[in-house]
C-alpha cells in the first residue's frame, strides 16, 4: 500500500533533509544577509518571521512542490466550495462563511448559506444591545451584570480564550465568566457570589447532549429556580446550539436560541453563535471586526501563491519539523498576557484536528501526525519548560508571540517582555559552543579544571527552529487573523497528511466507559466487566469517599 513517503515529492525533501542535516542556522544566517528579508512575510497587522528554521530557498521550493503534489490548493477549492470534506460525518466544513462579511454566495449542497448567517447575526446584534444597554432585564426588573458561558471544548475555549484577550474592549460593569468542568468547583466557584438576579447563563453545546455542559446547566438552572422560581428561566437563560428540541425540553426559550448548522465544527464554531458571550463582552461591532480579520486571512489563504501564503507556510514548515526533523513537540509562546489562554485554544484545534492515524480513506497515514502541541506565556515558560527546548535531545519547535503594543502603558515592562521574546528566538537558534562556554568561564576567572567540570553542562547545541508572529495589538481584527491564520494552518498540514481534520473520533471511546465506571463508582454496577485495575481503583475511591 501506498502512503505519502512514496510521493516524489516527499523522497526528495528526504534526500534534501539527510544533506543539509549538519548545516546550523548560525552558518545559514552568517552566509545570507538577507536572510530576514527572504523568509519573513507581511500581511496588514501581521508579520511571519521563519528564518529561523533550519531551511533554504530549496527547502521552500521543495515543500512547496510537496504542496503541489497532494494538491492543497485543490482541497483549499473544496473546502470554501462547501463540499462534504468532512467526509466520515458527510459534512462540508464552511466555517470561513460565518466570517464572510462581503457576503459572495457560499452554498452548502447548492443552498447559499448567507442569509441564514446574517439573520442570526442580527439576532445576536439585537440580543447584544438589549443585554449591554441594560433593556433586557431579568425576572425581576434588574439589568444583567454576570454573564455565565456553561459550554465545553470548541464551545468554551474559543469564547473564553478571546474574551480573556480582548478584556480591554468589554464594558465596564459587565462580567464575563466561562463553566467547562464536570467538576463542581468549577461552577459552584462561579455562582457562589452572584446574584441571580442579575445573572444570565448562555448553555452553548453544539449537540446539547454533552455531558458536562447539560450537567452544569441543569444544576445552574436549579440555583437560580431556588431563588428566584420556575418563572425566571425565560428571562436568565439563553441557549446556543444545532438541537432546537433539546434546547426548547430543557426549558429554554426558544427566542433565546441562537442556532448554527452542522457545517460548522465545534473548534471551528468562535464565528458563529457560539461567540455570543465574546459578542456580549466587547459588542457586536467589536465582533464583526473579529469577523473581518478572519476574513481577510481567509482570501489571502484562497488568492496568494504558496511561498508567499502565511498558513501555508506555518503548515509547511510544520510537516518539515515533525516529520523530516523528528521534533516532538510544538510549543506556542505568547508574550502577551492576554493571550494566555491561547495555547489551550490551538491545544484543541491542533490535537483534535489532525491528532490523526489514517487517511481519508482509512489507511495508515505512514508517518507521524501532529505533535503535541502545548504552551505557556512568556516570560513565565522561561522559568518553567525552557530548559527542554534549549538542551534537551528532543527537538520541540516553536512560535513565539511577539505584540508591538501592549494592552497597558508600561513601556519598561513591555520593554523587558519583547527583548526577551526575540532573544530567546536568538539563543535558540544560535546556541553557545564548548569554546564558548570555556571562554566565558575563564572570563569569570574559574580554574581549569572547574572548567572542564562544567563546560559540558553549559553547551547550548542551537539550531532550534522557531517562527516569530509579530501583530501590531491584540485587537478584534488581528486576532480574527491570528486565529484563522492556524486554522488554516492546521488545514494545510491535515492535507498534506491526507487525513480529514474535521471529524474526532478518538474522543468517543472514553465517554462511552465513563458511563460504566460512573455506575460501578454509584455500587448499581458490580465492575465484573472491568478489568481489575479499573475495578481496583473504583473500589478503593468507593472505600475513601465519604459520600458512599
Ligand atoms: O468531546 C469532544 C467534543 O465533541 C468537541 O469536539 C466539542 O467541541 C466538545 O465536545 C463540545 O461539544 P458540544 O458543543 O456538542 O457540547
Amino acid at each position: 500500500m501506498k502512503t505519502i513517503t512514496d510521493l516524489s515529492a516527499w523522497k526528495a525533501l528526504e534526500a534534501h533533509r539527510d544533506a543539509v542535516l549538519d548545516v546550523h542556522m548560525r552558518d545559514l544566517f552568517a552566509a545570507d544577509p538577507e536572510r530576514f528579508e527572504r523568509f519573513t512575510r507581511e500581511l496588514g497587522p501581521v508579520l511571519l518571521d521563519f528564518s529561523k528554521n533550519r531551511i533554504t530557498v530549496e527547502t521552500l521550493d521543495l515543500l512547496c512542490d510537496l504542496a503541489r503534489q497532494v494538491d492543497v490548493e485543490g482541497w483549499r477549492q473544496r473546502m470554501f466550495d462547501g463540499e462534504a470534506i468532512n467526509a466520515t460525518e458527510g459534512r462540508a466544513a464552511l466555517h470561513v462563511a460565518l466570517r464572510n462579511r462581503s457576503n459572495v454566495p457560499y452554498k452548502v449542497a447548492g443552498e447559499d448559506v448567507m442569509p441564514a448567517v446574517n439573520e442570526v447575526l442580527e439576532r445576536m446584534r439585537a440580543f447584544t444591545v438589549a443585554i449591554r444597554g441594560g433593556i433586557w432585564k431579568g425576572v425581576t426588573g434588574k439589568p444583567i451584570t454576570d454573564i455565565v458561558n456553561i459550554g465545553i471544548g470548541g464551545s468554551d475555549l474559543g469564547p473564553a480564550m478571546a474574551t480573556r484577550a480582548l478584556a480591554p474592549f468589554g464594558k465596564e460593569g459587565l462580567n464575563l465568566h466561562f463553566v467547562s468542568n464536570i467538576d463542581g468547583v468549577d461552577l459552584a466557584g462561579t455562582i457562589n457570589g452572584l446574584d441571580p438576579a442579575t445573572t444570565l447563563f448562555i448553555v452553548v453545546s453544539k449537540t446539547f447532549t454533552t455531558v458536562e455542559t447539560m450537567t452544569n446547566a441543569e444544576s445552574a438552572r436549579d440555583w437560580l429556580v431556588a431563588h428566584l422560581g420556575s418563572n425566571a428561566v425565560s428571562r436568565h437563560f439563553a441557549a446556543v446550539s444545532t438541537n432546537r428540541k433539546a434546547v426548547t425540553a430543557f426549558g429554554i426559550d426558544p427566542a433565546n436560541m441562537f442556532g448554527f448548522w452542522d457545517w460548522v465544527g465545534g473548534r471551528y464554531s468562535l464565528w458563529s453563535a457560539v461567540g455570543l458571550s465574546l459578542a456580549l463582552a466587547i459588542g457586536m461591532d467589536q465582533f464583526e471586526s473579529l469577523l473581518k480579520g478572519a476574513e481577510a486571512m481567509d482570501r489571502h489563504f484562497q488568492e496568494a501563491p504558496l511561498d508567499e501564503n502565511l498558513p501555508v507556510i506555518m503548515g509547511l514548515i510544520g510537516v518539515w519539523n515533525a516529520n523530516f526533523l523528528d521534533a516532538c513537540a510544538h510549543a506556542v509562546l505568547p508574550y502577551d498576557q492576554s493571550l494566555g489562554r491561547f495555547p489551550a485554544y490551538l491545544q484543541q484545534l491542533e490535537m483534535e484536528s489532525n491528532g490523526k492515524a489514517v487517511t481519508r480513506d482509512g489507511n495508515p497515514v505512514g508517518v507521524s501526525t501532529t505533535p503535541v502541541l502545548f504552551g505557556e506565556p512568556g516570560t513565565n515558560g522561561q522559568h518553567s519548560f525552557y530548559q527542554m527546548i534549549h538542551q534537551s535531545p528532543r527537538l520541540v519547535s516553536c512560535d513565539f508571540i511577539v505584540v508591538a503594543n501592549s494592552h497597558e502603558a508600561m513601556p519598561a515592562h513591555h520593554r523587558i517582555l519583547v527583548s526577551n521574546a526575540l532573544a530567546q528566538t536568538q539563543a535558540l537558534m544560535k546556541g553557545r559552543t564548548e569554546a564558548e562556554a570555556r571562554a566565558e568561564l575563564a572570563a569569570q576567572g574559574v580554574e581549569a579544571d572547574v572548567q572542564d567540570r562544567l563546560a559540558p553542562h553549559k553547551v547550548f547545541p542551537g539550531n532550534r527552529p522557531t517562527n516569530t508572529i509579530v501583530l501590531d495589538r491584540v485587537d478584534p481584527y488581528s486576532l480574527g487573523m491570528l486565529i484563522a491564520l492556524y486554522e488554516h494552518r492546521v488545514f494545510v498540514q491535515s492535507v498534506i497528511w491526507g487525513i480529514n481534520p474535521f471529524d474526532q473520533w478518538g474522543v468517543e471511546l472514553g465517554k462511552v466507559m465513563a458511563a460504566s465506571v460512573e455506575r460501578a463508582l454509584a455500587g448499581s454496577d458490580t465492575g465484573k466487566d472491568q478489568d481489575s485495575s479499573t475495578r481496583g481503583l473504583v473500589a478503593r475511591v468507593r472505600a475513601r469517599s465519604e459520600n458512599t
